[in-house]
C-alpha cells in the first residue's frame, strides 16, 4: 500500500537523521531548512502555515531539539516539541553529512506564499534620524545620498557594496528603508533565504533579474538581507549547485555595477565571519551595528512611547536603565508592545510600572526558555 510505503521511507529517513554522533563527524556550521508540514495526507488537520516571529528563539528551539542529529541535504527532519512531526527539508547543509551541535546557524526559508516575489519594493515614511545611535552607518548613508544625488561627480569614487552586521534587532533593516526614503528612490530588499529555490539556478536567474530591474530604475538601492544564508564561505558551500551559482551571479554582478551608474548594493547579515571570501571582499566598508546604549535605549523608547495608543506612566529614563543589553527591536516589540497588550487585556487607560514589569518579567523568562515562536 501507498501509504504504508510512505511511512517505512520516513521511518528510515529519520531515523538516518538521529542516529547519534559519532566523534569524527564535523559540526554543522550552517543548515537551511524549509519547512513541509505534515508527511501525512489522511489527517484531519489542515497543515498549517508556519511563521516565525522570532528568528533567534527559533534558532535556539531548533539547535535544542536537533542536537547532536546527523544530517545531510534532501533529507527531511521533524519537529518534536511544539508541532509534533511537522516536517522540515534541509535545502543545504554546511558541511553536507554533519552534526548539529548548540552553535549550528539554522536558517528557515519562509513559506512559499511568502516567496513568490523574491523581492519587495519598500515604500516608508522612515527618516535617517528615526534610526538611534549607529552613527557610522548614518554617515556613510548621507554619503550614498550625496551620491545618488549627483552620480557623476564622484566618478571611481563612487560608494557600491556596503556590508552591515551585527546584533539582531539594531536598525540594519530600518537604516536602508529610511536611506531608501530621504531620497526618494525605489529600494529593492531581497532576502537571501528566498533565492534558493526548489530547482537550480533559480536564485541565479533571480539576483541576475533583481540587477536588471534595479539598474533600469536608477538611482536605486539594492538590499540584501540575511547574505549568509546564500554567500557562505567556500568551505562550507555545499556541492550542490544553487547555491555557489548564486554566489557567482551574486559576484558577476556586484563586479557588474558600473562607475556612476547610480546604483548601490547593501548586504545584511549577522555573522559577517562566515561569508564567503570573494564575496566579503567586494564590500568597500563594513559596518557594524551595535545594541544602543543607555541614552540612546531611552530616546528609542520616548520615540515608541509617543505613537502608543496609551499613556506610559513610567519614565522612559528609568526605563532605559532597567533593558541594559537590549536591542531597539527588543525594546519596541517585547516591552513596549507587550505591556501595552497587557494594559489593554485588563481594560486600563494607561500603562503603568505593574504592566512593564510584567514585560520584564516575561522577557527574561523566554531568554532563558526557548518557546513560543510559532505565530
Ligand atoms: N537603532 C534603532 N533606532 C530606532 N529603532 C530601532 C533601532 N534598532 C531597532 N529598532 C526598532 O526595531 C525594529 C527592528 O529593527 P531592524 O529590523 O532594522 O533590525 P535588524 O538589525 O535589521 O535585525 P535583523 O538582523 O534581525 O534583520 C525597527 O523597525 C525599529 O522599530
Ligand atoms: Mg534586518
Amino acid at each position: 500500500m501507498k501509504s504504508n510505503n510512505t511511512i517505512n521511507n520516513l521511518k528510515t529517513i529519520e531515523s538516518k537523521t538521529q542516529i547519534i554522533t559519532n566523534e569524527q563527524i564535523k559540526e554543522a556550521k550552517v543548515i537551511v531548512i524549509k519547512p513541509i508540514g505534515y508527511p501525512f495526507t489522511a489527517t484531519i488537520l489542515e497543515t498549517p502555515q508556519l511563521e516565525v516571529e522570532n528568528k533567534e528563539l527559533f534558532e535556539l528551539y531548533a539547535q535544542d531539539q536537533w542536537n547532536g542529529y546527523i544530517i545531510s541535504e534532501g533529507q527531511y527532519i521533524f519537529d518534536q516539541k511544539i508541532l509534533p512531526d511537522y516536517a522540515f527539508k534541509i535545502i543545504n547543509a554546511h558541511p553536507n553529512n554533519s552534526k548539529i551541535t548548540n552553535n549550528t546557524s539554522i536558517l528557515l526559508i519562509e513559506n512559499s506564499e511568502k516567496t513568490k516575489n523574491t523581492y519587495q519594493k519598500i515604500e516608508t515614511k522612515l527618516k535617517l534620524n528615526d534610526v538611534i545611535g549607529q552613527e557610522q552607518a548614518k554617515i556613510k548613508c548621507k554619503i550614498i545620498i550625496k551620491y545618488l544625488e549627483n552620480p557623476e561627480k564622484f566618478n571611481q569614487w563612487a560608494p557600491k557594496n556596503i556590508l552591515f552586521y551585527g546584533t539582531p534587532g539594531t536598525g540594519k533593516t530600518m537604516l536602508a528603508k529610511a536611506l531608501s526614503n530621504e531620497i526618494k528612490t525605489p529600494l529593492y530588499l531581497v532576502k537571501a533565504t528566498n533565492l534558493i529555490g526548489d530547482h537550480v539556478g533559480d536564485g541565479a536567474r533571480q539576483i541576475h533579474e533583481l540587477f536588471e530591474i534595479a539598474t533600469q530604475k536608477t538611482p536605486s538601492i539594492i538590499f540584501i538581507d540575511e547574505i549568509d544564508a546564500i554567500a557562505l564561505d567556500r568551505t562550507y558551500q555545499s556541492l550542490r549547485g544553487d547555491v555557489s551559482e548564486v554566489v557567482n551571479a551574486l559576484l558577476t554582478e556586484m563586479d557588474g555595477i558600473k562607475t556612476n551608474q547610480g546604483l548601490v548594493t547593501i548586504a545584511a547579515t549577522n555573522n559577517p565571519q562566515l561569508l564567503d571570501y570573494a564575496i566579503r571582499s567586494r564590500f568597500e566598508e563594513e559596518i557594524q551595528f551595535i545594541t544602543p546604549n543607555e541614552k540612546e535605549r531611552e530616546q528609542i523608547l520616548k520615540n515608541n512611547i509617543k505613537t502608543m495608543p496609551l499613556p506610559v506612566t513610567i519614565n522612559p529614563e528609568k526605563l532605559a536603565k532597567m533593558t541594559k543589553g537590549m536591542s531597539g527591536r527588543d525594546l519596541k516589540e517585547k516591552i513596549l508592545k507587550t505591556a501595552l497588550h497587557k494594559a489593554i487585556s485588563e481594560d486600563n487607560i494607561e500603562i503603568t510600572k505593574k504592566h512593564i514589569d510584567y514585560a520584564l518579567k516575561n522577557y527574561n523568562n523566554n531568554k532563558n526558555e526557548p518557546k513560543g515562536m510559532f505565530a
